[in-house]
C-alpha cells in the first residue's frame, strides 16, 4: 500500500498532462456542450451575442438546497437498492436516462444523466475495481443478502461522501474503517444525536445503487452526485486572462478558501463509533481527507462558495498507512490546504505576472525591486514580505491545526476593498461579491469557447482571451507547491 500503488487522486490522471485535469471542470464544459448542443445551431452570431452579452454577466448554478442522499435514506425500504444497466442506451431504468460521456481517469469514470423524477442533470460516477474499496458496512450487507447479492466489497468514497463530517458528536453506521482490509462493524452506533452543522462542507450524494448486471472490472455501485458548477482550478486559469494579481485574488478568496480548512477541522474532529467491544477502540477519532488540492475543491455555486470533494483518499487519523509514513494526517492536510491556497494564487496570476513582463522567473540574487510595481508570485511567496506570503511562512512555524485556527484570525479577516476588473468597457472597480460573479461568467465562457474549439467550431476570441503563457516554477518555489511528500515540508 503506498502513493506509488494508487495515486493519490484519480479520476482525470490520465498521463500526459501537465496537471491532472479538473474532474468538474469538465463537468462545467460538458453543462457548456449541451447548452451548446441544444439551444441552437450555434453561429458565430448567436456565439458572439452570448460572449458579449451584458455585464455584469449571468452565470449559471445549482440549487444550493439539492437534497442529501443520508444513511438512513439509503437504508430505508424506500430507497431502491438495485436497478439494472440497460447496455444499450447506458440507462438505468426510467429514472436515470444518458446524455453524456463526462471523463474517465484512473480509478473510474463518470458520466451525466438526467434524473427525471427531479428533472435535473446529475453526475453518476463509475468506480473501476483498482479504486480504493473496504468492506461493505454490515448493515448494507444484511439488505443485500435479502436481495440474495453477495458482495463483500465496496469503494471507500461511497462510505466517505456518504456521512457527514459534522464534528464531534456525530454518529455515523457507516465505517470508513481503520485499515482498508478490516471491517470493525461500525454501524452498531444510532444514537440519533442531533447533528451541530448538518452542511458539513463536504460535496454529497444524491443516489447510490447497486447494479447486477455491471461491466466487468468496475464495482457493481453507483454514485449519483450533484452537477457542480466546476472546481477550483477552473478559476484560476479564469482569472489568469484578467490580470489579476496575487492581491486581488487573495481579497476575493481568502473568505472563501477559510471554508476549506474549516470542513478540514471537522473532517479531523469527526468521531466514530466503531462498536467493537474493546474498550481501545469504541470510537475513531476522526479523519483526515488525505487527497487535498485545487482539482477536489468545487464550486458549490456561482458565488464559489467552496466545498470539499473526491473522498476516495478518506482515512481514520489513526490509520495505518499514516502510522507507516509517521504522518500527522491533520498537519498533512492543512499543508495541503495552503499549498492549494497558494496554487490557486500563482495560477490565478499568471497573466498579471506575464502581463506586467516579470515572468515567474525568481533569481535570489536579483533586488527585488527590478520586478517592478506588479507584484510576482514566487518573489512574494520566497520573500515573504506580502500578507498570504507572511501568513504562510508563518503558519509554516506554528504548524497550527485547522480547528485551532483562532477565530477572527487571518483566515477569517474580510478585508474591504475593491478590485480594477477589466470589462469590455474598460476596467471596473468591484467589491468581491461583484466581481466574483463576473469571473464566473467568464469561466463559463471559457468553458463554452474550449468546448466549442475542441468541436471544430469557429469562432472569434472572447474579449478577454489572449496567450497566457506560463513560465517555469524556480526550483525553490516549485518544492514548497508540490502535493507530494507533504511530511517532509512540514518538518517531520
Ligand atoms: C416511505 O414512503 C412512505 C410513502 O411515501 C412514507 O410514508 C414513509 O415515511 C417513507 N419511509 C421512509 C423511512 O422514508
Ligand atoms: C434497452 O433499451 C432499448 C431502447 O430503449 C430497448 O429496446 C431494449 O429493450 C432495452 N434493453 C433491455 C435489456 O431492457
Ligand atoms: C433468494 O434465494 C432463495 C433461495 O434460493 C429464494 O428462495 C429467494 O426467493 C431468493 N430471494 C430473492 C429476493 O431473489
Ligand atoms: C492582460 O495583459 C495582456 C498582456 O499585457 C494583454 O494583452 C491583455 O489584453 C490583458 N487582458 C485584459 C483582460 O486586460
Amino acid at each position: 500500500m503506498g502513493y506509488e500503488h494508487r495515486p493519490a487522486a484519480a479520476w482525470m490522471n490520465i498521463g500526459g498532462s501537465r496537471r491532472r485535469r479538473s474532474f468538474l471542470f469538465a463537468v462545467a464544459t460538458i453543462a457548456a456542450f449541451c447548452f451548446i448542443l441544444k439551444l441552437a445551431p450555434i453561429t458565430q452570431d448567436k456565439w458572439r451575442q452570448y460572449s458579449y452579452r451584458a455585464y455584469p454577466t449571468p452565470f449559471k448554478t445549482i440549487p444550493d438546497n439539492s437534497p442529501r442522499l443520508t444513511i438512513d435514506d439509503f437504508l430505508s425500504p424506500n430507497h431502491t437498492l438495485s436497478r439494472t444497466l440497460n447496455t444499450t442506451t447506458q440507462n438505468f431504468g426510467p429514472d436515470y436516462i444518458f446524455l453524456h460521456k463526462l471523463g474517465r481517469g484512473y480509478e473510474g469514470q463518470a458520466d451525466i444523466y438526467h434524473h427525471v423524477p427531479s428533472n435535473t442533470a446529475v453526475v453518476i460516477k463509475t468506480f473501476f475495481s483498482m479504486t480504493r474499496d473496504q468492506q461493505i458496512p454490515s448493515s448494507v450487507l444484511a439488505l443485500l443478502e435479502k436481495d440474495n447479492i453477495t458482495l463483500s466489497r465496496w469503494p471507500v468514497d461511497l462510505s466517505a461522501t456518504l456521512r457527514r463530517y459534522t464534528g464531534s458528536d456525530s454518529t455515523y453506521r457507516f465505517s470508513i474503517s481503520e485499515t482498508d482490509d478490516e471491517d470493525n462493524e461500525a454501524e452498531a452506533s444510532n444514537t440519533n444525536a442531533p447533528l451541530t452543522n448538518p452542511e458539513d462542507g463536504t460535496i454529497h450524494p444524491l443516489d447510490l445503487f447497486h447494479v447486477p448486471n455491471t461491466p466487468p472490472q468496475t464495482h457493481p455501485w453507483r454514485m449519483v452526485l450533484p452537477l457542480y458548477p466546476g472546481s477550483l482550478d477552473s478559476v484560476a486559469s479564469t482569472t489568469a486572462f484578467l490580470n489579476l494579481t496575487t492581491a486581488d485574488l487573495d481579497f476575493l478568496y481568502r473568505p472563501r478558501f477559510s471554508a476549506v480548512f474549516r470542513t478540514l477541522g471537522q473532517m479531523h474532529q469527526t468521531t466514530e463509533y466503531t462498536g467493537s467491544l474493546s474498550a481501545s477502540d469504541i470510537t475513531i477519532n476522526g479523519f483526515c481527507h488525505d487527497d487535498v488540492k485545487l482539482d477536489n475543491i468545487f464550486l458549490k455555486n456561482g458565488q464559489h462558495e467552496l466545498l470539499v470533494g473526491d473522498m476516495g483518499q478518506v482515512r481514520s487519523l489513526g490509520h495505518d498507512w499514516h502510522k507507516s509514513n509517521k504522518w500527522e494526517c491533520r498537519l498533512i492536510d492543512a499543508h495541503r490546504g495552503w499549498r492549494s491556497y497558494l496554487t490557486l494564487l500563482r495560477e490565478g496570476s499568471m497573466g498579471a505576472e506575464v502581463s506586467a513582463g516579470k515572468g515567474a522567473r525568481f533569481d535570489k540574487g536579483e533586488d527585488s525591486s527590478a520586478w517592478g510595481a506588479q507584484g510576482t508570485f514566487s518573489r512574494d511567496l520566497m520573500e515573504g514580505k506580502v500578507e498570504w506570503a507572511k501568513a504562510y511562512w508563518s503558519w509554516t512555524v506554528w504548524k497550527t491545526l485547522p480547528q485551532d485556527f483562532p477565530e477572527g484570525g487571518w483566515w477569517d479577516e474580510v478585508p474591504e476593498g475593491v478590485v480594477m476588473m477589466p470589462t469590455p468597457k474598460g476596467p471596473v472597480r468591484m467589491g468581491r461579491e461583484e466581481a466574483i460573479r463576473f469571473i464566473e461568467g467568464v469561466r463559463m465562457e471559457l468553458g463554452e469557447y474550449k468546448t466549442a474549439v475542441k468541436a471544430g467550431v469557429s469562432l472569434e476570441k472572447p474579449w478577454w482571451w489572449w496567450e497566457v503563457k506560463e513560465n517555469a516554477l524556480p526550483e525553490e518555489v516549485e518544492r514548497e507547491l508540490k502535493v507530494i511528500n507533504g511530511a517532509v515540508l512540514v518538518g517531520m
